[in-house]
């Protein structure tokens, strides 16, 4: 037995050690320069994510900075989030010292950088106190090691959040909550719940529940604060063991031991759901240790085992399962943990934002998590159910920070395209989606733009029913009618799917809508054409280079009229006929490129370097997409070319370094030029696809031939039935300079009538001139 025992650890070790993919994905990257990625410790789309809070005076959307002090370190996080800092909850801060006041500002300055692998985190505090963390999916484990001098603390303020300095007025408040504290047998306990409100998705309040034990004997007071919010100033301190109140509260605990571990659990649901979630996962006696091996074999065999590879690249590697880490932190499985209603449906939380997400992370997470994904379709349809609209965004179960379009439509119609059924209810999906399309959602009144509601829906609706087009009545009237458009193609695929005919009829007419904002005249560095702000009467004038404040109340959303004008992906051949033809779509992309218009941190601009595959220049889309991710992106804290956005960023780089980028709502992918010599992608059921390259190098990336399935392909695109239904193989070889291989039919164009070689004046026919 003994002998067994040995031999079937070693094979443990043996085996764990050959697939320890999480070495290569580092916590840290775009934690720094504005990625806001959350580098504590998480379980794949874990509930909690344990990490530090850190306070410089400017907001921690993710609780870390590289600077600053430490303020506390709290369950719930998000990753990779704008706008501003949502959770920094459920908080222990370690302190020495005689504590006359637990309200009084606690914070710690840091000895040392932090340091943080996948499933464990680790920083040491200017007062000598040493914070180790890990976590499972629901609670987490606090490791300290005070220094001998006492007395040696742990503050858990109730009313710890991360607050947002930007001025906007979307700051979280702390709305009340309880604490009881006691012994349960030989550990401390305490438990109780605070409300919060607000945060980037402007929510009313919520409530979280939490659980926490100490291994170790414990002296223990609770404390009340006199009801403002912002103050420290203390009505009772005392050795009451119970305290509630709408004013700041909480526990502070004072330990003879120098080593303490804590373990806390969390829910939304109950003290005792929170009890039960942290004694299933952390029981009493569990190791730290035990807890960082358990995460990362959770990660190994869940994520990163996904994508594998026989190369041995550091610098690739990392950024491969560093990108991948990042994707999979957020939206979180709140499955039987949501407060709102009573579902068979799954529930998934902190989706930040389907308008970030749509373009390249809904359909990698398709491909790599086909079951959680799944899931994730079914909360999104279970949400309009009982709440009326699916979600643009959500957190902490409230819709919210609605960008442009309604753009769950997109996912849903790339999941239908692409053959999602199971246990996801179609007739229901598509009436979510017509909702969108129909039902104008209630004005929230968001001060940042009072026009229509930002909160879900389409705030624009009114407008695009009469018009076709979205008068500066409405906020973003540019950048919404073109995801409107997007929006109502997306209908269409799902409508033609079901068999609806007339309903397909009518949102693919709804779809060219776009055209309507087309100003013909408009130019900009030698290009005519561009898509401009309308009244009912008269296009408005408008530089293509500029979006003005670029913001909720004006005409384009955080991005330029130049990168919009490229935005219509489903009748980009109408597009094309538009801009003057292939020849001059090209010169039009080349000039974007030349004039640095392209923005790689922002989604609007993800798919215009793969436009080349359009008009056969399949090497400028290598070229292109290649130059950008070389310089904008590395396995480093500042390795993103800007704000996370909640993986969008990382799952873009990811399709770029497989080769393929994908058209969401279509079942067209476009092909680029893979980083590895070989890569296995895990499809779940057995299904796999091989990408292999021949020939490739840092100066050898153009594709000079490609065979798919074994056959010799000249498309620049394959489809989801190719390659990814059953599984399937792509072999490139590769080489220095371009090669015409891809003369093959073009991609697809579903939704134009025209020929991309149309005069504009025969397009221009058919929309009604202002
Ligand atoms: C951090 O704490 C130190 C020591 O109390 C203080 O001097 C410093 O100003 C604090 N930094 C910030 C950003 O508050
Ligand atoms: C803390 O308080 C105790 C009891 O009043 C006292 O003996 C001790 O010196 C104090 N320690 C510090 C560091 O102030
Ligand atoms: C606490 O009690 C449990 C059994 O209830 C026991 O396993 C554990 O060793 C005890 N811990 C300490 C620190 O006494
Ligand atoms: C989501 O959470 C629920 C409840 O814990 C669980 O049953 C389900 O398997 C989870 N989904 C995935 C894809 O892990
Ligand atoms: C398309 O929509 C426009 C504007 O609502 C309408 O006038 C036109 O009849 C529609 N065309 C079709 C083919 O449905
Ligand atoms: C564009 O300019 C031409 C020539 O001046 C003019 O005939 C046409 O009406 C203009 N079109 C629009 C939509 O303003
Ligand atoms: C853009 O720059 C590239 C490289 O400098 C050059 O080959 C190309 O002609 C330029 N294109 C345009 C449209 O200016
Ligand atoms: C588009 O027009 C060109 C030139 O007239 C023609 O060769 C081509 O077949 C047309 N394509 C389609 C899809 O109609």
């Amino acid at each position: 037995m003994a002998v067994l025992q040995a031999v079937s650890l070693l094979a443990l070790v043996g085996s764990a050690m050959s697939v320890d993919l999480a070495s290569y994905a580092l916590p840290f990257t775009g934690s720094t320069n504005g990625g806001n990625t959350f580098p504590g410790v998480s379980w794949p789309m874990g509930m909690v994510k344990l990490g530090p809070d850190l306070y410089t005076g400017s907001d921690s959307y993710s609780g870390y900075q590289p600077t600053g002090n430490f303020t506390g370190f709290s369950m719930l996080h998000e990753s990779g989030t704008g706008g501003a800092p949502k959770y920094g909850v459920v908080s222990q801060m370690p302190v020495m010292g005689n504590i006359s006041n637990p309200l009084a500002d606690h914070s710690a300055t840091r000895a040392a950088p932090d340091a943080s692998e996948v499933g464990y985190y680790k920083s040491s505090l200017g007062s000598g106190i040493t914070v180790e963390l890990a976590a499972t999916d629901r609670a987490g484990l606090y490791s300290y090691k005070f220094p001998c001098s006492g007395p040696r603390n742990v503050i858990v303020d109730v009313s710890h959040v991360l607050s947002s300095y930007r001025g906007q007025g979307l700051e979280q408040h702390y709305l009340g909550g309880s604490i009881t504290v006691g012994e349960d047998g030989n550990q401390t306990r305490y438990y109780g719940y605070g409300s919060y409100d607000n945060g980037w998705n402007r929510a009313p309040k919520w409530n979280v529940y939490f659980c926490g034990y100490f291994d170790k004997e414990a002296s223990y007071k609770t404390f009340l604060g006199d009801g403002n919010n912002a103050g420290s100033t203390l009505v009772q301190y005392s050795d009451a063991h119970d305290v509630s109140s709408t004013a700041r509260l909480g526990a502070i605990f004072t330990f003879k031991a120098k080593n303490v571990q804590s373990r806390v659990g969390v829910s939304f649901i109950s003290t005792e759901q929170a009890c039960q979630n942290v004694n299933n996962q952390i029981p009493a006696g569990t190791s730290l240790a035990t807890l960082r091996s358990q995460t990362r074999d959770v990660w190994n065999s869940q994520v990163f085992s996904r994508i594998t590879t026989t190369d041995t690249d550091t610098t690739n590697l990392q950024l491969l399962y560093s990108s991948l880490y990042h994707m999979h932190l957020i939206p979180t499985n709140k499955t039987g943990e949501n407060p709102l209603w009573t579902s068979s449906e799954p529930y998934y939380d902190d989706i930040f934002t389907l308008w970030d997400l749509f373009r390249c992370t809904t359909p990698l997470f398709q491909v790599l998590q086909p079951v959680a994904y799944e899931e994730y379709v079914r909360s999104l349809i279970d949400v309009w159910r009982n709440a009326g609209y699916m979600p643009d965004a959500r957190s902490s179960f409230f819709n919210g920070a609605t960008q442009g379009g309604s753009n769950a439509d997109n996912v849903l119609a790339d999941a239908y395209v692409k053959g999602v059924r199971g246990k996801v209810n179609w007739d229901d999906g598509y009436a979510a989606m017509v909702k969108d399309a129909e039902v104008a959602p209630p004005n929230n009144n968001d001060p940042r733009d009072t026009s229509g509601s930002t909160k879900e829906g389409r705030g624009a609706l009114p407008d695009w029913l009469a018009h076709g087009f979205i008068t500066p009545t409405f906020g973003r009237s540019v950048s919404r009618a073109v995801e409107y458009s997007v929006n109502d193609f997306a209908l269409y695929q799902v409508a033609k799917g079901l068999g609806k005919t007339s309903d397909a009829a009518r949102y693919l007419n709804r779809s060219h809508f776009w055209r309507n904002h087309w100003n013909p005249n408009s130019t900009s560095l030698g290009f005519s054409g561009f898509l401009v702000p309308r009244t009912v009467t008269s296009f408005l004038a408008q530089d293509p280079l500029t979006c003005g404040g670029c913001y909720w109340g004006d005409y384009y959303y955080e991005a330029l009229p130049w990168e919009y004008s490229f935005n219509a992906h489903h009748d980009i051949d109408t597009l094309m006929a538009l801009c003057g033809g292939p020849d001059n779509f090209v010169d039009r992309l080349e000039t974007f490129f030349n004039h640095s218009l392209f923005n790689p941190g922002n989604e609007p601009s993800f798919t215009t370097p793969f436009l080349y595959n359009f008009v056969g220049r399949q090497d400028l889309s290598v070229l292109h997409s290649r130059s950008v991710a070389k310089q904008y992106y590395h396995p480093t804290p500042s390795g993103l070319p800007g704000n996370s956005d909640a993986g969008a960023m990382e799952s873009w780089i990811l399709w770029v370094m497989l080769g393929l980028y994908p058209m969401t709502g279509q079942t067209t992918f476009l092909i680029g030029s893979p980083w590895f010599s070989d890569l296995t992608i895990d499809l779940g059921g057995g299904k796999k696809m091989h990408i292999t390259t021949s020939g490739g190098s840092d100066t050898a990336y153009y594709v000079q031939s490609l065979k798919v399935n074994g056959k010799v392909w000249d498309k620049a695109w394959v489809a989801w039935e190719d390659v990814f239904a059953q599984g399937g193989e792509m072999a490139f070889v590769l080489g220095p300079d371009p090669v015409n291989w891809a003369t093959g039919e073009f991609p697809p164009s579903p939704a134009s009538e025209f020929n991309r070689t149309a005069s504009v004046s025969e397009v221009l026919g058919v929309l009604p001139t202002p």
